[in-house]
């Protein structure tokens, strides 16, 4: 499993305020509108690899979907909501393994560049069919290499607060172009805005970026067809402008 145990465990606690910003309600309604418009019955059973802190399984859930939820760090398991509809299982993509069938696998905001080795890959798309009968959906979005080549990736800094924390967070990337990954080296400072103090942590993310023909031949050996490609959340053809690319694939 690529994600080491430093990865997603101390930024578990920050993880929401970070991305709180995210439009996850026009997201997860996104997602259910694409999957439907191939076949997806409406409230079927959906797989998810890397729920993370359960934002999108929560409101597929809502919508109807009976949805399991799998992913390898405790630290954002705990922070999970429970949901009626909602399974959230501690495993990674390889170690999955569920009775029923699912009428979609996904993995959703670039869980797929987590898995950085072709092993980790074979398993991400071998345990996706396992769960699906001929007509199932996988579908993800990833980082896109046309977009990453084209923005060379730089160092940020993210910066978010409540009424009770403010977190800095300083993304440092490296670039390892033979292996198609970038190593982004995550240093956090967290305040406590109550007491004053304040906690620093460091977290390194190898994350892998794909072009479409990787995507291809991996699905064609795992027996799914491409069904579509195109930006995340959006219909436009991927570009060179385009770092978060939607895949859809079915199940031959
Ligand atoms: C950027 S987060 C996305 C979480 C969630 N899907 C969301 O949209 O907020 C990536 C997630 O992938 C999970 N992950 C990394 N490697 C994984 C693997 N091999 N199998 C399943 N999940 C994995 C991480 O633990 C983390 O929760």
């Amino acid at each position: 499993m690529n994600t080491s145990p430093q990865v997603f465990q101390e930024s578990a606690a920050v993880y929401d305020l970070l991305y709180g910003e995210k439009d996850t309600l026009a997201e997860a309604e996104w997602i259910a509108t694409t999957l439907e418009s191939h076949g997806c019955p409406p409230a079927g059973r959906l797989l998810e690899f890397g729920s993370g802190t359960g934002r999108h399984a929560r409101i597929l859930a809502d919508r109807g979907y009976l949805v399991t939820g799998v992913e390898p760090s405790s630290d954002m398991l705990e922070r999970a909501e429970p949901h009626p509809r909602v399974t959230y299982l501690h495993g990674d993509t390889a170690s999955t393994s569920l009775e029923e069938k699912c009428d979609a696998v996904l993995a959703l905001f670039h869980v797929m560049s987590y898995h950085t080795s072709l092993p980790e890959l074979h398993a991400f798309y071998e345990t996706a069919s396992r769960h699906l009968d001929s007509g199932g959906l996988f579908a993800f979005d990833v980082w896109f290499t046309p977009a990453v080549h084209s923005f060379v990736p730089e160092a940020r800094v993210l910066e978010k607060a409540n009424s009770h924390i403010s977190v800095t967070r300083t993304a440092t990337p490296t670039e390892d172009i033979a292996q198609s990954l970038v190593t982004v080296t995550y240093d956090y400072t967290v305040e406590d805005l109550t007491s004053g103090t304040s906690s620093t942590f460091t977290e390194s993310h190898a994350m892998r970026h794909f072009t479409q023909t990787e995507i291809e031949l991996l699905a064609k050996q795992h027996g799914f067809e491409l069904v579509e490609s195109r930006e995340f959340m959006s219909s436009a053809k991927p570009s060179r402008n385009t770092w978060g690319v939607w895949f859809t694939l079915r199940k031959i």
